[in-house]
């Protein structure tokens, strides 16, 4: 339960907003850097509620800008990207990717100023198969993002996006509530159905965990635990990170590097991302005879691509065909919610969210219960973190070290039930991450 002035703090990420300032501190997923060829057609693109123009110059640099020409404001959409620049189609003025005036052609020479004029461009930088845009206010820019997951090697890495029709924070909070696990995405699948090696069927044996959760340097962690075999517990552990990552558990812990990101396109519309180690190890993806779990997959069918603001990685499954539900698959209990592929099974659960504006949900609305723990904590990090940003300025430890991500994993293990959780969690991720980075170790080993 939370008031409409509180959801307003979390949901709106507008230009003046607590959130949108706080967020304009980090740098934002924009794109993916294939979706962007040298002197090909700009594409639209809308981020934290601001239209935007990005486009590769002829030299390969990514230009990202408000796409309203600063001479009279006619969309630079239109323009034409050449000969190391963007030329608006009205009066041909040209634009190089950091916003600097070339060309005023439709000027006498002795009238021209474009020392003086300049296009509203971003900062602009590629990590990890994703470009990214710093649109805050700062003249340097804080350091690039350093979670594990940035710095795999590009053919070991999996990046996926898909656009939701809701607000960031549905998409996020998702992403940070595990007991779904059990229910959404494999709950047709019994304890018998699974290899009875894998420690994962430990949460399908147990599906009412309990929790602990805390705050940390990069945001908030979780753990939801539960008796494994004796003397042990089976935990799943998690984070949210600022301003919109989660660090999922959904995995093997000494190899789950992965994280997902809940960008803001606007308050009422996501892109996430999916990032991931494509030799991680995912948590019950398939039976015991080696087939997959019905509808357990990550595939997914897109719509073609438009150019429209928001015309880029949309589903097939959506809203408005019910997300290809099959009815059939679920009541005859082969698919627990009969939605096909764990992306679509999530889409339709958090954009069937709802609240007096479209994509919004009125958390007013809400009953929590113990299993939502960590998303009433993170809720509360983020309300601080908006207002103390808005008062004073203060920011979160992570914008300026940035390093502090490499304490944060995600995953699954068994520990002794007599080691404190966070001990248990400690100690399990310098296993992982010790004596050299856990990535250069796996490397060596092949
Ligand atoms: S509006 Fe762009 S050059 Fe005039
Ligand atoms: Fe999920």
């Amino acid at each position: 339960m939370l008031t409409m002035d509180s959801n307003d703090i979390l949901t709106r990420v507008g230009s003046g907003t607590p959130m949108g300032e706080l967020m304009r501190e980090y740098w934002i997923p924009a794109c993916l850097p294939q979706e962007l060829a040298p002197d090909a057609t700009p594409m639209r693109i809308k981020l934290l509620g601001e239209k935007l123009i990005a486009f590769r110059d002829s030299a390969g640099r990514i230009g990202i800008m408000d796409h309203r020409c600063p001479h009279r404001c006619a969309s630079m959409f239109f323009g034409r990207n050449e000969e190391g620049g963007i030329r608006c189609a009205y009066h041909g003025w040209k634009f190089d990717v950091d916003g600097n005036c070339l060309d005023q052609p439709n000027l006498p020479e002795d009238a021209r100023f474009p020392d003086r004029v300049k296009a509203k461009a971003y900062k602009v930088a590629e990590l990890g198969g994703i470009v990214w845009v710093y649109m805050g206010k700062r003249k340097v820019a804080p350091p690039l993002p350093a979670l594990e997951c940035l710095s795999l090697p590009a053919d070991e890495r999996m990046v996926l996006c898909h656009q939701r029709d809701c607000n960031w924070l549905q998409s996020l909070e998702g992403d940070i509530d595990t007991s779904h696990f059990g229910f959404l995405h494999v709950g047709s699948v019994k304890t018998e159905d699974v290899d009875p090696d894998t420690m994962h069927r430990w949460g399908l044996i147990n599906r009412t965990p309990r929790y602990h959760v805390k705050e940390t340097d990069w945001g908030t962690m979780y753990t939801a635990y539960r008796p494994a075999d004796p003397g042990n517990y089976f935990y799943r552990f998690a984070h949210f990170m600022f301003p919109f990552f989660a660090l999922v558990p959904d995995g093997t812990f000494s190899n789950m590097i992965q994280a997902t990101l809940s960008v803001p396109l606007d308050d009422s519309h996501t892109m996430t991302y999916n990032l991931a180690w494509t030799k991680r190890e995912q948590a019950l993806r398939t039976l015991k005879d080696g087939s997959p779990i019905p509808g357990a997959s990550l595939a997914r069918d897109f719509l073609p691509t438009t150019t429209d603001w928001l015309g880029r990685w949309r589903l097939k499954a959506n809203r408005g065909n019910d997300y290809l539900i099959d009815r059939e698959e679920q009541s005859a209990g082969r698919s627990y919610s009969g939605i096909k592929g764990i992306g679509q099974q999530d889409q339709a659960m958090v954009e069937s969210m709802e609240g007096p504006e479209e994509g919004i949900v009125d958390r007013s609305f809400e009953h929590l219960a113990v299993s939502d723990r960590m998303i009433a904590i993170t809720r509360r990090r983020l309300i601080a973190a908006a207002q103390a940003h808005q008062k004073d300025g203060s920011l979160p430890a992570t914008v300026d070290r940035p390093e502090l991500a490499r304490g944060a994993r995600g995953g699954s293990f068994i520990a002794s039930d007599k080691v404190d959780w966070l001990d248990a969690y400690y100690a399990e991720l310098t296993r992982a991450q010790s004596p050299m980075d856990f990535l250069q170790r796996a490397q060596a080993a092949e």
